[in-house]
C-alpha cells in the first residue's frame, strides 16, 4: 500500500481475501456443505434423500420456508406456482428484439431482468407478501422463459404452459412439443429432469448467489437481482462449466486421446483445465456428481442408447483422473457439471441450453437466499473493501503540459 494512509483510511483494519476463500459474507440457515466429507444438506436434509424421494417443488418449498411441506401445504404450493407460469403476452414481443442466433443465456439475462418492468405489484421488498409473490412468480415463470428462449433459438413457435402437468413435464413439453403433433411426456425422462433441477436448486454462497445477495443488498428489484445472478452464472468457471464439459468431451472424441488432455491439464504453461473437475469447496467427490452419474445411466437406458461415446470418455477420464497423482494431490474430483451435460444432451437439449437449465433450477436458491437476506435485521448494503495499489496523491497536469 502506498504512503497515503491518512488520506484514504488505510490505517483501518480489514482482511484481504481475494476470491473470498475464507470470508463469510452472511449467516444462513438454508444450505450446509462439508467440502472435505462431500456432504450437502438443504435445511438439514441430505441431497441424496431429497433427490431420491422428493420432487423439485417440494425442495423449493423447503428452501423457501425452512421445512418440508405437509401434503396440504404441498398441494397449495404446487397450485400457487402453477398459477404463475404464464408470462405477459408482451414478453413474447420482447424476445423478438434479440438476434435469432443469440445465446439463450444472453436472452435470459435480458428477459428475466425485464420482468421487473412487467410486475410492479410484487416489488415492494419491505412487504413479506409481495416478496413471496415475487418468489413464486420467479420459480413459476423461469421454465416458461427458458423454454421460450429455446424455441426462439431454434426458430419454433412458443408453446404455452399446460398446468395440469407437473413442473418438469410441463417444461419438457414447452421445449419439445411442436404444432400439429401430439407430445407425450416420458415419465422417466421427466423424473430425470426434475432430479437435475433438485441437484442444482441451491449451493450456499457461490458466485451467482453472492451476486444476487450483493445486488439485493442495495434494495434493488428482485427480478433485476435474479438477472444479475444469471449473468454471473453464465461464466465457464461457474454454471457455464456444464456446456464447457460436454464441449471438452466432444473435443477429446476418443478414449485413446484422454492421456493427451490429462497431460495438458497438468501443464503449468497450458491454461487448459479439465472442465467439470475441481470445486472451490468440495475437496472430495461432489455428492451431486454421483447422483448425476446415476441419472445419466437411467436416461441413456430409457432412451436405449447403449454405447454413448461421450459417456465412455467421461467414465474413463474420471477413472484416470482419480488415480492420477496431480488430481489426487490437488483434490480435484468430478463436480455436478461433469455428468449433467451428457444427461441433458440425451434429453434433447443443445449445449447452449445447459446453463439456462442450471439458472432455471438455481432460481429458487437465489430467491430463498435473497429473502433470507432481506429478513435479516443485521442486513446492510454489501460493500467490500480493497487494497489500493495505485498512484499516490499527485497534482493534476493541464493537457497542454503533458
Ligand atoms: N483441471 C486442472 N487443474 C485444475 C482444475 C481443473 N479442472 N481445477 C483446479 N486445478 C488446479 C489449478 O491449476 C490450481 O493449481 P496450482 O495450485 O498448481 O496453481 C489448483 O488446482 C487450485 O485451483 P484454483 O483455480 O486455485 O481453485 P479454485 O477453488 O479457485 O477454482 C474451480 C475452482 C473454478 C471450480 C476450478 O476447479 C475450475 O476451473 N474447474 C473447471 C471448471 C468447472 O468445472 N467449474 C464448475 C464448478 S462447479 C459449479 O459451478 C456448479
Amino acid at each position: 500500500v502506498l504512503g497515503i494512509g491518512s488520506l484514504y483510511e488505510q490505517t483501518k483494519m480489514f482482511t484481504y481475501d481475494p476470491g473470498f476463500t475464507s470470508t463469510a459474507s452472511c449467516e444462513s440457515s438454508i444450505t450446509f456443505i462439508d467440502g472435505d466429507e462431500g456432504v450437502l444438506l438443504h435445511r438439514g436434509y441430505p441431497i441424496e434423500q431429497l433427490a431420491e424421494h422428493g420432487d423439485f417443488l417440494e425442495v423449493c418449498y423447503l428452501l423457501l420456508y425452512g421445512e418440508l411441506p405437509t401434503a396440504a401445504q404441498k398441494k397449495d404450493f404446487d397450485y400457487r406456482v402453477v398459477h404463475h407460469t404464464m408470462v405477459h403476452e408482451q414478453m413474447s414481443r420482447f424476445f423478438t428484439g434479440f438476434r435469432r442466433d443469440a445465446h439463450p443465456m444472453a436472452v435470459m439475462c435480458g428477459c428475466v431482468g425485464a420482468l421487473s418492468a412487467f410486475y410492479h405489484d410484487s416489488t415492494d421488498i419491505t412487504d413479506p407478501h409481495q416478496r413471496m409473490v415475487a418468489s413464486l412468480r420467479m420459480i413459476a415463470k423461469m421454465p416458461t422463459l427458458a423454454a421460450m428462449a429455446y424455441k426462439y433459438h431454434i426458430g419454433q413457435p412458443f408453446v404455452y404452459p399446460k398446468n395440469d402437468l407437473d413442473y418438469a413435464s410441463n417444461f419438457l413439453r414447452m421445449c419439445f412439443a411442436v404444432p400439429c403433433e401430439e407430445y407425450v411426456v416420458n415419465p422417466v425422462l421427466a423424473r430425470a429432469m426434475d432430479r437435475i433441477f433438485i441437484l442444482h436448486a441451491d449451493h450456499e454462497q457461490n458466485a451467482s448467489t453472492s451476486t444476487v445477495r450483493l445486488a439485493g443488498s442495495s434494495g434493488a428489484n428482485p427480478f433485476a437481482c435474479i438477472a444479475a445472478g444469471i449473468a454471473c452464472l453464465w461464466g465457464p468457471a461457474h454454471g457455464g462449466a456444464n456446456e464447457a464439459a460436454l464441449n471438452m468431451l466432444t473435443e477429446i472424441g476418443t478414449v485413446d486421446r484422454i492421456p493427451e488432455y490429462i497431460a495438458r491439464a497438468k501443464d503449468k504453461n497450458d491454461p487448459f483445465r479439465l472442465m467439470g473437475f475441481g470445486h472451490r469447496v468440495y475437496k472430495n467427490y461432489d455428492p451431486r456428481a454421483k447422483i448425476m452419474q446415476k441419472t445419466a445411466h437411467e436416461v441413456l437406458g430409457e432412451l436405449g442408447i447403449k454405447d454413448d461415446p461421450l459417456l465412455d470418455i467421461a467414465i474413463e477420464l474420471e477413472r484416470i483422473a482419480l488415480t492420477d497423482d496431480y488430481f489426487i494431490e490437488k483434490k480435484l474430483y468430478p463436480n455436478v457439471d461433469f455428468y449433467s451435460g451428457i444427461t441433458l444432451k440425451a434429453l434433447g437439449f443443445p449445449t447452449t441450453m445447459f446453463t439456462v437449465l442450471f439458472a432455471l433450477a438455481r432460481t429458487v436458491g437465489w430467491i430463498a437466499q435473497w429473502n433470507e437476506m432481506i429478513e435479516d435485521p443485521d442486513q446492510r448494503i454489501g460493500r467490500p473493501r480493497q487494497l489500493y495499489t495505485g498512484a499516490p496523491l499527485r497534482e493534476y497536469v493541464p493537457l497542454s503540459k503533458r
